[in-house]
């Protein structure tokens, strides 16, 4: 079964089964400061798994399109991805344990006919904070698997939540036995050894944590998640995703056109191709802080895998066509962003290679010095230094060193690095904090006013000026638009005055439930028409805003204080920032 097959499967299937079927969100999250990108389908649901009423009712599938890079350097073994799709099917208070896993259950045997015997399942142990779930082990035994295929597993195994703070609970997740012999005695689907691959999670949400304490949420969730690579993978008995139709051609192609044979370096430059297309496709562009920065890194490690196969970089442009026509099936946002795609990622291309040229000049006058000075040992300083301020990498470094006959020193090297990991983790973390569906008084104000930015910058820069993303947070709002140009004071001014003129007006702020094409008609602005459902929430803001927008905002323009742009600024090619605050009058 091909993957397209199985998402279409899946939708229907739980279509028949009273669900609403709703599209992907971007890759890049609206209004949601937390996370840099989705990484799991609930995201985008949090509000309503929090109790806002969705508009298309209690039971919802999706496919949803994820990025996860906290593996992204184990990425070229036979499993890690960052880019997947996470199939998911959502009972927002409506079904709960004994329904969702009789609809996994039929669903794995009966539509994609995975054998009863291959799928063993954990149910979660049980502690402090909530009890053992013998419910969802009962569901199961009664679905058709036998006691000795169920386990049970304390919080690290079983328990889901995204971050440090919100709607999580107990989960039960299954897996597929590969047929591998056990490793041992003990081998069980916790055991990373191969035997067991998790396929599905159920996610029981009843409770949202926050400074490590947990309270129970207004209603009972349901939330599913299905690795769609993975599945794929299994079905059609292949040792790893690389080996799917998702990835085949342009691994078969990479193979054609390099030197060698290295197998992991084919991986990563299909997959990080993949990855860097769904974000440019999504609105994302490189730059040297967060998002823009993962995208960075993905298309930089690109082009050095593509350089370690000795590939010649001009192939970059077919290599990506090819990509986009194997994807474009699943995908048809990157066939509409093909010109768009090819000229972000070959523009990187390019800018790194100059990156390598300077840092390969940089590397040659210390190589000089250290010869000079009658050493033959390049330590860790230099090497993390040149990565630092040259952006050369330290595998390359450490290529040329030995080339010119130098001893390395790597411990140094490693240390600095975790040093730097280590940073930049604590700086993701720390985003988290930011607070996954925080929604208080403060962040509902600034989302408000980001409608009413995106309206102003309208008039004072023109029609074509169009919202390419946001980012709130309880202290300020930060704005993205298209723009040819550095504001001038002048227009800064205006803008500024005509959100504080909207604000004095007090203007209503409405809310209605259209047809999504009606919506269009009527003008109402959005930013990725994909995103939206048939049926879509219409905010209008007296009549001088009208926007597709999920909300909350507030009722009255009069509630949100005096709006003072703090700076402006460069985002990305043809894109600038704003950022914002709103004072207390
Ligand atoms: N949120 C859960 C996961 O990501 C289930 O969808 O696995």
């Amino acid at each position: 079964m091909k993957a397209i097959e199985i998402r279409n499967k899946y939708l229907k299937f739980f279509e028949n089964h009273g669900h609403k079927i709703i599209p992907s969100s971007p890759l890049i999250p609206e209004n949601d400061p937390s996370v840099l990108f989705n990484t799991a389908g609930m995201q985008p649901l949090v509000p309503y798994l929090l109790g806002q009423k969705h508009p298309e009712g209690t039971r919802l599938t999706d496919y949803q399109k994820c990025l996860r890079t906290n593996d992204i350097d184990e990425v070229g073994d036979n499993r890690h991805l960052t880019y997947f799709e996470m199939l998911g099917n959502w009972s927002l208070g409506d079904y709960f344990k004994e329904e969702s896993i009789k609809m996994s259950y039929e669903f794995l045997t009966k539509e994609l006919g995975i054998p009863s015997e291959k799928i063993s399942v954990t149910c979660f142990a049980g502690d402090e904070d909530c009890p053992r779930d013998e419910l969802t082990a009962k569901c199961w035994e009664e679905a058709g698997i036998p006691k000795d295929r169920i386990y049970f597993y304390g919080k690290d195994d079983n328990w889901w939540i995204a971050g440090e703070e919100g709607p999580c609970g107990p989960d039960t997740e299954m897996f597929y036995d590969t047929g591998k012999p056990k490793c041992s005695e003990n081998c069980q689907p916790s055991c990373d050894c191969g035997k067991y691959v998790e396929i599905w999670n159920n996610v029981f949400m009843e409770y949202y944590k926050k400074d490590g304490k947990y309270t129970k949420l207004e209603q009972k969730n349901v939330d599913t998640g299905l690795g769609l690579e993975r599945m794929t993978m299994l079905l059609q008995g292949k040792e790893t995703p690389f080996d799917t139709e998702l990835f085949s051609p342009v691994m078969d192609k990479l193979k054609e056109l390099s030197k060698n044979d290295d197998i992991a370096s084919r991986r990563i430059v299909a997959e990080h191709m993949r990855s860097s297309m769904m974000i440019v496709a999504d609105g994302g562009r490189p730059s040297n802080i967060d998002r823009g920065y993962i995208l960075r890194r993905l298309i930089r490690r690109m082009t050095r895998h593509l350089n370690k196969l000795q590939i010649d970089l001009n192939e970059l442009s077919n290599l990506l066509d090819l990509n986009i026509d194997n994807l474009k099936e699943m995908y048809p946002e990157l066939d509409s962003h093909r010109q768009e795609i090819k000229d972000v990622i070959i523009a990187e291309k390019d800018k790194f290679m100059k990156t390598l040229n300077n840092g390969e000049r940089e590397f040659n006058k210390v190589i000089n010095r250290l010869k000079n000075q009658g050493l033959n040992k390049i330590d860790g300083k230099i090497i993390f230094n040149l990565y630092e301020t040259y952006g050369f990498p330290p595998e390359v470094t450490k290529d040329l060193a030995l080339e010119n006959g130098f001893e390395v020193d790597l411990t140094e090297v490693d240390k600095l690095f975790k040093e730097h990991q280590e940073k930049s983790r604590m700086g993701s973390e720390q985003k988290f904090k930011g607070g996954l569906a925080e929604q208080n008084e403060k962040t509902i104000s600034y989302h408000t006013a980001t409608h009413l930015l995106n309206a102003a910058l309208k008039k004072v820069i023109g029609e074509n000026s169009h919202q390419r993303g946001s980012n709130i947070t309880t202290e300020r709002m930060r704005f993205d638009f298209n723009c040819d140009h550095k504001l001038t004071d002048e227009e800064k001014k205006k803008v500024e005055d005509l959100v504080n003129e909207w604000i004095e007006q007090d203007l209503p702020v409405t809310v209605q439930t259209m047809k999504k094409e009606d919506a269009i008609k009527s003008g109402a602005e959005c930013m990725f028409i994909e995103k939206y459902p048939d049926e879509v929430t219409v905010y209008t803001i007296g009549d001088v805003s009208k926007e597709l927008c999920g909300g909350p905002h507030v009722k009255h323009t009069g509630e949100l204080g005096h709006f003072k742009i703090q700076k402006e600024e460069a985002s990305s090619q043809g894109v600038r920032r704003i950022k914002a605050i709103l004072e207390d009058k």
